[in-house]
């Protein structure tokens, strides 16, 4: 039914209203402005508004324009949106998207869940879920159908500043856990419904692999490494509905994505037969010609954009794209039938997100905004993200009564928590926004009473602050919590010349292991810093990436106990800057081919403590031999040996003993994360088929090769063999 809609519409449209629907604008080129300036409290100029909507028909506006705003804001602005748009002549509704990563960060007050790469550390698809289904309510409660969300770029290059929006370095748990958030985001019938949004699946794709590190740099990976650890995420993403993709801002192989006609239209839409539309990243088509230097204007950027596959840009600020497409079309140099396609695209998301029937929706509607479920099931979820990597003597949970100096730079401000897409683009103005939620220094004032808590700041980020004191208050201390990691940010300007924690941090820590007193390192940092200068110092460490609101009450609630941690780490924590090998390396890689050099990070993926402890048993495979269109079911008794209910993520790896590209030593093939009362012992079951096996041979196609695998779980090991005949 939506498909002859969207005939009879198209056969309607005139080029101009085409072109439009496939232009995205930035709120910032309409809001009133003085001097270049916007005019606070933002608010939209009628003549902007009408040249957007009346003379170049745009079909979607995107961003916050500077600040997080109110939820009632954020209502009058579409409303009025939206009416200009359904004032023209087609009466097609705009669609606006928002950055609402882990939550609809961009309303005050709306829930503002942990990010990515601390949801990936839970292994809980639930809750991956519950974070899709909650941002989505939150969102649709400001009239706003779509999130660039979720974030399925591959996090194993530790220095690029945005691998905290990413799920970590597995392919396998990125797409679990990005297919369960789109789920969540999109619901079932998203058609009739007004709760959900359409997803974005970001950065398609390669965008996580800068070589230098650097964001938006060049990244070499060759078609089949492309195909093996990049694309299947965003392949199950897509097989399970996932209805927008944005596209990769840099280039691979000396080609700029967005002009890559193999990886947006041979792969994305021929191979993966993807039916919802590819948006630019911000300005990329532009920049083709200003950055990237392949095109000689922005004319010649538009026509390889769109004939590469790009539906719609973001363009963000001007028109020169619709005046731009127009012209191409009349010259004959980009098709009306591409155009057409676009279209179709378009629309058939603007069908399915119901923005026909419901182009603005009733904030009556959604009494559980920013409600008390929401914020528990925020704290709920950040409780099985926090991650113990070190207890040493259980150190940990600390001892109520214990005198304890918190310090360091990460100790009292809402940026460490919350990073960057916060109530703004770099997470700079969380200390405001975020008043109502505690700091890791404020909860454990609350949890320890103030009276045991002594605060020195110590350190600042990249720079020692009142040293003395702090080692004056160490010394009547019992414990130090030494807070320390990063402050807020994303994109370029997060981007660093060493993956080093900053030295003067080193040199705090430095200062404060010689008073004597235990350490408790908390690290609240978006991405992996070098510690293993330090790491000897602390008795115990706690990664808190970056938990969102809930991160201060959480990090206390593990210091006292009250919440088990049961975290693991979702990327490999390098122990040296040069020697970034993530934990799916070759063979070649290991210690037993390199005794000096071989993979020996800090700690690897997969890695986290509880205070209980946990035995695996009875590892069983239902055949010792699989064969095609077979499945083969693998179990294992774990069990609560320790003294505290508690929770573990039981994961299982597949290792293919010989193949003929080089097998990596073990692959994540499955996850279950499960609860365990004291004693307790329950079963997991895994299944696997022969896909699980496969992986892409030099002809670059998905095979599963007959041969010996291997199945590892908690320690154990079990051997079967996949034969064809
Ligand atoms: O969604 C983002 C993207 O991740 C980075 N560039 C800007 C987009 C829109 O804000």
């Amino acid at each position: 039914a939506i498909e002859k809609k969207i005939d009879a519409l198209l056969s309607k449209m005139t080029l101009e209203e085409k072109v439009g629907q496939m232009t995205q604008i930035t709120i910032e080129s309409l809001l009133k402005t003085q001097d270049g300036k916007v005019i606070l409290p933002m608010t939209l100029d009628p003549e902007k508004v009408d040249v957007a909507f009346s003379k170049y028909k745009i079909g979607s506006v995107l961003n916050i324009g500077g600040d997080a705003i109110t939820r009632d804001a954020w209502q009058k602005r579409i409303e009025i949106l939206q009416k200009a748009a359904l004032a023209q002549r087609l009466k097609i509704p705009m669609m606006y998207g928002v950055d609402a990563i882990r939550g609809n960060n961009y309303t005050l007050d709306a829930v503002m869940f942990p990010q990515q790469i601390a949801q990936a550390a839970s292994f809980n698809r639930e809750h991956a879920f519950r974070v899709g289904e909650i941002a989505a309510y939150e969102t649709r409660a400001t009239s706003v159908p779509w999130v660039f969300s979720p974030v399925l770029d591959l996090g194993r290059q530790a220095a690029w500043p945005r691998i905290w929006e990413t799920y970590g370095e597995d392919p396998y748990l990125v797409a679990e856990l990005g297919t369960a958030t789109v789920k969540g985001f999109q619901g079932s019938n998203l058609v009739t419904d007004k709760f959900h949004v359409a997803a974005c699946l970001k950065h398609y794709m390669g965008y996580s692999m800068p070589l230098s590190g650097h964001d938006r740099t060049p990244a070499w990976i060759p078609e089949r490494e492309l195909r093996e650890y990049f694309l299947p995420q965003f392949a199950h993403a897509i097989e399970n509905g996932a209805k927008t993709v944005m596209v990769n801002s840099a280039e691979i192989n000396g080609v700029p994505v967005h002009a890559s006609k193999h990886i947006l239209t041979d792969i994305l839409k021929d191979e993966l037969h993807f039916q919802g539309f590819a948006v630019s990243d911000w300005q990329d088509i532009q920049y083709l010609h200003l950055r990237h230097r392949i095109t000689r204007d922005n004319k010649e950027s538009t026509m390889v954009a769109v004939n590469a596959g790009i539906d719609m840009s973001m363009v963000p600020f001007d028109f020169t794209f619709c005046d731009d497409l127009i012209a191409l079309v009349k010259e004959g140099k980009v098709s009306e039938a591409r155009i057409d396609d676009a279209v179709r695209r378009i629309l058939r998301v603007k069908y399915e997100v119901n923005l026909f029937d419901e182009p603005l929706n009733n904030p009556k509607d959604y009494p559980l905004f920013n409600g008390k479920a929401h914020h528990q099931a925020n704290y709920d979820f950040a409780t099985e993200c926090i991650t113990l990597l070190k207890n040493q003597n259980n150190i940990l949970p600390l001892k109520q009564g214990s005198k304890i100096l918190v310090t360091g730079p990460t100790a009292n401000t809402m940026r460490s928590l919350n990073g960057g897409w916060a109530r703004n683009w770099q997470g700079t103005n969380s200390d405001e926004t975020e008043k109502n939620h505690n700091t890791i220094l404020e909860a454990i004032q609350q949890t320890f009473g103030t009276q045991n808590v002594a605060y020195e700041a110590g350190a600042d980020f990249s720079k020692l602050l009142d040293v003395d004191k702090a080692i004056a208050s160490a010394k009547n201390s019992d414990v130090i919590v030494l807070c320390l990691g990063e402050n807020s940010y994303t994109e370029n300007p997060g981007n660093i010349g060493d993956l080093n924690l900053d030295k003067a941090q080193i040199e705090f820590a430095e200062a404060m292991a010689k008073t004597g007193k235990p350490i408790v390192l908390v690290l609240a940092e978006g991405r992996p810093r070098i510690i293993s200068a330090i790491e000897p110092l602390a008795s115990a460490v706690l990664q808190s990436y970056l938990l969102g609101n809930e991160g201060g009450n959480v990090v206390a609630h593990t210091l006292s106990g009250k919440i088990n941690p049961s975290g693991k780490l979702p990327y490999t924590y390098p122990r040296a800057a040069n020697s970034l090998i993530n934990y799916y390396h070759k063979y070649t890689e290991t210690k037993a081919y390199d005794e000096a050099a071989g993979y020996d990070p800090q700690w690897e993926f997969g890695f986290g403590l509880s205070y209980t402890s946990f035995e695996y048993k009875n590892l069983k495979l239902s055949s010792n031999i699989l064969k095609p269109n077979e499945t083969l079911t693998i179990s294992v008794d774990v069990s609560n040996t320790g003294a505290r209910e508690g929770k573990e993520a039981v994961l299982l790896y597949v290792s293919d003993l010989i193949a003929s590209v080089t097998p990596e030593v073990k692959r994540l093939r499955g996850f279950e994360k499960i609860a365990l009362k004291v004693g307790e012992t329950k079963t997991a079951s895994f299944t696997l088929q022969a896909k699980d096996l496969s992986f892409i041979n030099s002809a670059l196609e998905r095979v599963t090769e007959p041969g010996d695998f291997e199945v590892k779980i908690g320690g154990l090991k079990a051997d079967f063999v996949y034969k064809t005949e």
